[in-house]
């Protein structure tokens, strides 16, 4: 399977889908409901996704720009092929049990439409308690410190979900990412094919 439809970084089991580690799934877990408020104001609940944020999820796919989707998938992945149902249904339905995926919802006061304005996941590798996380905030919400906040909140997950250890991996010149990992706790090093870099919270 390439490697983006998974969403999950290169070289990983984790990419062959949840669902193939563990086909039960739990039911949703409120516990990872909390309430911020960004840089300028505006507030925001980051929650686990649910099938029903497939459109949000469309909408906010429209936010990013190439260079953003660059930095996340290491490509660039088109438009139709990051909001392709397939793929969509599968992280809208994730389980729960092997990936959770945060979603920063703003609801509109005046119109009561909701906005997904930033996405971090958190994937369980098959081998070892261990997990890999990514995040990824529309162009318009970011340097707000939503990023920050959603890879915090994807921590206390991780802890709650009693895992030993968080990786992640971005590319080489992704600075703004490898400044947050540091500022939470992650060591940074370089991969082997040195175009790469592997971030690791030991919890
Ligand atoms: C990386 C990303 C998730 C960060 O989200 P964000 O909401 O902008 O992050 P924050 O506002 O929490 O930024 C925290 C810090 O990172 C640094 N930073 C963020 N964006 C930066 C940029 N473009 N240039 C330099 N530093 C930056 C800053 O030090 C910032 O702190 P400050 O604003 O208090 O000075 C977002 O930029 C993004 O979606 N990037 C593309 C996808 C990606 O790279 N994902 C990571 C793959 S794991």
């Amino acid at each position: 399977m390439p490697w983006e439809l998974a969403q999950g970084a290169p070289g990983k089991e984790v990419w062959m889908g949840s669902a193939n580690l563990d086909p039960v799934s739990r039911s949703y877990p409120a516990q990872y409901v909390s309430s911020w408020t960004m840089k300028y104001g505006t507030p925001v609940t980051i929650r686990p996704i649910r099938p029903e944020d497939e459109p949000l999820m469309v909408n906010f796919h429209k936010t990013l720009s190439d260079r953003t989707v660059y930095l996340r998938y290491f490509s660039s992945l088109s438009l139709s092929r990051r909001t392709a149902h397939e793929r969509l249904f599968r992280i809208c339905t994730c389980d729960y049990q092997t990936e959770i995926v945060l979603v920063a919802e703003h609801r509109n006061p005046q119109t009561a439409e909701s906005q997904i304005l930033g996405v971090a996941r958190l994937n369980k590798l098959a081998t070892n308690n261990e997990a890999e996380v990514a995040g990824l905030v529309s162009d318009q919400y970011q340097h707000q410190g939503l990023g920050s906040e959603l890879l915090r909140q994807l921590i206390k997950v991780a802890q709650e979900e009693k895992l030993s250890c968080l990786r992640a991996e971005m590319l080489r010149d992704n600075f703004p990412i490898q400044i947050i990992f540091k500022r939470l706790g992650f060591r940074l090093r370089l991969l082997g094919d040195s175009a790469s870099v592997q971030a690791i919270l030991d919890l």
